[in-house]
């Protein structure tokens, strides 16, 4: 049975990779460090067959004991996507762990360039520092989660007012998932002895117009179509908003955004067909259950 170490466990996506994974039959070990917020998720994990560690990203100890596979989702600023992870990293190749799976789950990182995405930029980073690791290292890419493509701070659906604003042309093809399906593929790489990175799905592969016409479909409601500017306007408007930012929070998500409008970030080749077990949920399903 293959023993899988999942960090960041106790978060929205890593409870769900954990998740996937037992149902999958995989062993897993949630490496939680002393002070997390997550005790309820972790407690659930158990419940569902988990062990779990406490530890750090930079003291793993016993939690990695065994352990053929590292799946990293954690979240944070460079000390833990960039320092965290490597030390996870080096203590894994110790450990004689196979490979990791690092905490990306995004556009394609990798066809970016410094500076167009601060949160991808470090993990860029990440995968610099891991150069030349006796590990392999996979990827999992998924474009954008449903949920958070349809929450308020992507300023894209706005349900109270029934409006669907956008960049570009409208016309770009880009990559959604959600959050379970994300899990269900990260599972099945992590089980996956052939796979090798970057591995990327879509569960929808959509223009801004589709998007729209997919939520009115699947949801029932009429949502008013709003063009806000070209994709150059859009990258002003991120310059301006870092100009006056307290933090990356108040621009990234615009940063993500101009990443897929732009198709600079596309997923290409998409490899959903390895794993023709997983079903993907198309975002007028999504919307269906949204709206219930
Ligand atoms: N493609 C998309 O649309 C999209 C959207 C959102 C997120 N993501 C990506 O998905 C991944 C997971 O994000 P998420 O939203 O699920 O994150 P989240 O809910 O904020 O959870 C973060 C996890 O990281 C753990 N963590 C944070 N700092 C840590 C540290 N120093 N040491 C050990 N563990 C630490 C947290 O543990 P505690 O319980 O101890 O705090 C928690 O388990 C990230 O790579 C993120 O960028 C992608």
């Amino acid at each position: 049975m293959t023993k899988v170490l999942v960090a960041g466990a106790t978060g929205m996506l890593g409870r769900e990779i954990a998740g996937s994974l037992l149902r999958r039959g995989a062993q897993v070990c949630a490496l939680v460090r002393p002070e997390s917020a997550g005790a309820e998720a972790a407690r659930a994990l158990k419940e569902r067959g988990a062990e779990i560690v406490q530890g750090t990203l930079e003291r793993p100890d016993r939690a990695l004991d065994g352990v053929d596979v590292v799946v990293s989702a954690v979240q944070g600023g460079p000390e833990v996507v960039v320092d965290g992870q490597l030390a996870l990293l080096r203590a894994a190749e110790k450990a004689g762990v196979s490979r990791l799976i690092p905490s990306d789950f995004a556009v394609d990182l990798f066809r970016l360039d410094d500076g167009d995405n601060v949160f991808l930029d470090d993990r860029r980073k990440a995968h610099e520092a891991f150069t030349g690791a006796g590990i392999q290292v996979t990827s999992v890419l998924n474009g954008a989660f449903h949920e958070v493509m349809t929450a308020s701070f992507l300023e894209i659906v706005d349900w109270e007012k029934g409006t669907f604003s956008y960049w570009g042309d409208g016309d770009e093809p880009c990559d959604f998932t959600t959050v379970a399906d994300t899990a269900a593929y990260t599972a099945a790489v992590a089980l996956d002895a052939d796979a090798s990175g970057p591995v990327r799905m879509a569960g929808d592969v959509l223009s801004m117009k589709d998007f729209h016409a997919a939520l009115e479909r699947g949801s029932g409601r009429s949502l008013a179509l709003r063009r806000l500017g070209s994709t150059e306007e859009l990258a002003a408007e991120i310059e301006r908003r870092k100009s006056v930012a307290a933090g990356p929070a108040d621009y990234v998500a615009l940063q993500y955004v101009w990443a897929m409008v732009t198709g600079k970030a596309k997923l290409q080749p998409l490899d959903n067909d390895r794993y023709p077990d997983i079903r993907p949920t198309g975002m007028a399903e999504f919307a269906r259950r949204f709206a219930r």
